[in-house]
């Protein structure tokens, strides 16, 4: 599948079966969230994959309450997925880089002076890039808020202070599912989102 048919075919599915991914395929995906770029080539992003299911068990549980799981039956069908990747980052990384001497004269070794902050910039680029593999590979993924539970996150799972999950992206084989809601929003039009060297002059689509 070339990249464009990736793009075009990806979507957010949010009921897997509960088969397993072939080793092989999951590597493949996972290391696709490598090739993302990262600022100052920090690399600043950790992947932490959950395949056991106990595992996934304990981080339903830090994510959802009883009251939340019997409001949403649905989600049943989602936490089918038999992996799930959790992107960790955080400031450190990133203001550890920036001050060697390279990059030091950008004056961002505290996390304040960052007009953007890179360490989530970076994690939405591999996960984008997570997003496009599993679709070529045939798999069905999620991209999901961490809302809650996060110590609860860490203390099952060993991740260090400096690190947080940027969310949690769910992967595996697709189950019959309904589209987001959100998606009956539509799409903008392609000329009121791009602009053509001037803010509100439409960009003229091919
Ligand atoms: C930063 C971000 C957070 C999201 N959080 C959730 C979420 O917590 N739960 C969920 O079901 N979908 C979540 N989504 C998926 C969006 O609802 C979905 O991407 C959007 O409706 C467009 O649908 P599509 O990705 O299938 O084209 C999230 C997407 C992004 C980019």
């Amino acid at each position: 599948m070339d990249l464009y048919e990736s793009l075009r075919r990806r979507r957010m599915v949010r009921a897997f079966q509960p088969d397993p991914i072939q080793p092989a395929v999951l590597d493949r995906v996972i290391q696709a969230g490598l090739r993302a770029p990262s600022a100052g080539f920090t690399q600043g992003v950790d992947l932490l994959v959950l395949s056991d299911p106990a595992d996934r068990a304990t981080f339903w549980a830090a994510e959802t309450d009883m009251q939340w799981r019997d409001a949403h039956p649905d989600h049943q069908a989602t936490r089918q997925a038999p992996a799930i990747v959790l992107p960790l980052t955080g400031a450190d990384p990133y203001t550890r880089r920036y001050s060697e001497p390279d990059k030091a004269a950008a004056g961002l070794q505290d996390a304040e002076a960052w007009p953007v902050p890179f360490w989530w910039f970076d994690a939405g680029a591999a996960v984008m890039a997570i997003l496009l593999a599993a679709t070529a590979e045939g798999l069905a993924a999620l991209f999901m808020g961490v809302f809650r539970g996060e110590s609860d996150l860490r203390h099952a799972f060993g991740f260090p202070p400096d690190l947080a999950p940027a969310g949690a992206v769910l992967l595996g084989y697709p189950a019959p599912d309904r589209p987001s809601p959100s998606l009956a929003r539509g799409h903008r039009p392609v000329g009121q989102r791009v602009h053509d060297g001037r803010f509100g002059r439409p960009w003229p689509a091919a």
